[in-house]
């Protein structure tokens, strides 16, 4: 019996011990968590645009998606994020569709609110 008292004992002190958080530990996450253009981004333009957008670029792309700065650049001067938020299929990104799924989407659109990182 006493054991079983000592290790629950251990157990609720060992459950304090992980959640606990100081202030230190959160920023430290949050800067871990930011969306960031070599861990989240590339991939995604990888698989969905360079089949045009590669260097150099085909199909009739006006450039290139392959760089960091490529992308930047296509946020900041070429409505990237207009072009595949739009549901217009002679506007919308990738061209000729379909869409990108929504949560991809959702990660381009927080990468640039939380100001286009690159790694
Ligand atoms: C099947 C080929 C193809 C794919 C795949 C493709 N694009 Fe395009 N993209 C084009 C063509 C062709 C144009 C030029 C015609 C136009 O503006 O609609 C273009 C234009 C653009 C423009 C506008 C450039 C400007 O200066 O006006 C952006 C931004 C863009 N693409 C982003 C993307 C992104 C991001 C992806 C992936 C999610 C993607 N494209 C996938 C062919 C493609």
């Amino acid at each position: 019996m006493k054991i079983k008292n000592l290790l629950y004992l251990l157990l609720v002190i060992s459950f304090y011990n992980c959640s606990y958080v100081n202030e230190d530990d959160l920023t430290e996450n949050l800067s871990e968590d930011l969306v960031n253009y070599e861990d989240n981004i590339k991939t995604i333009i990888d698989n969905n645009c360079i089949a045009c957008h590669n260097n150099p670029p085909v199909n009739g792309a006006p450039m290139s998606l392959t760089t960091y700065s490529n992308v930047k650049d296509a946020i900041e001067n070429r409505s990237l994020i207009n072009r595949i938020s739009s549901t217009d299929l002679g506007f919308s990104m990738p061209f000729g569709g379909p869409r990108l799924p929504q949560n991809l989407i959702d990660l381009l659109l927080l990468w640039e609110a939380e100001g286009l990182i690159e790694n």
